[in-house]
């Protein structure tokens, strides 16, 4: 396959909104798109997060948040038009992961994905807040909050205890 052909396309997702969808069959381990967007101070950051909690609030929804956590100093904000990468949805059953290399973020497949599956990674979140982001993607391990995997157990025997 020419390496210029892009793997993905845009479409709207059961999971939440838009998604990013395999254009053809991917091959496990292929690296698909960059996470692509502007280099922002862990400062800029905590702003950008603050204005969307208090719009959101507002309007009683929980809107997308498109910052990545790029190393200790720096995040990405992915809110741009040149970002495609920034509609990969979470799944507690990733097909795909991210991969810091030089100061860039890839998504690489980490299975073989068919013509027509959501591209999805884990968000990797912790345990602050989880119940800010509550996760639908529908998957067998699913726990119902976006938690990064390791992390799992320990919220399923959170949520056990407040039954
Ligand atoms: C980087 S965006 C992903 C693209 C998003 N679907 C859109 O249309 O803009 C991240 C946001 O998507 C939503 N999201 C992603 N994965 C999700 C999941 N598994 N369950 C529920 N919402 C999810 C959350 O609102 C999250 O803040
Ligand atoms: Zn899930």
């Amino acid at each position: 396959m020419p390496s210029n052909q892009k793997l993905y396309i845009r479409k709207n997702s059961k999971i939440h909104s838009s998604g990013l969808f395999a254009k053809t069959d991917i091959e496990k381990g292929s690296r698909i798109i960059e996470y692509r967007g502007l280099k922002i101070t862990k400062a800029q950051s905590d702003k950008i997060a603050d204005v969307h909690i208090a719009a959101n609030q507002k309007k009683g929804t929980i809107g997308a948040v498109y910052i990545f956590t790029l190393n200790e100093r720096y995040d990405i904000n992915g809110k741009v038009s040149w970002n495609l990468a920034k509609y990969i949805n979470h799944s507690c059953d990733p097909n795909c992961e991210t991969d810091i290399i030089r100061g860039k973020i890839w998504i690489n497949s980490i299975k073989d994905i068919k013509k027509g599956e959501e591209l999805t990674y884990d968000y990797g979140y912790d345990m602050h807040y989880f119940e800010d982001h509550p996760c639908r993607c529908n998957s067998k391990n699913c726990v119902g909050f976006i938690v990064r995997s390791n992390l799992r157990w320990r919220l399923k025997k959170k949520l056990a205890k407040k039954k």
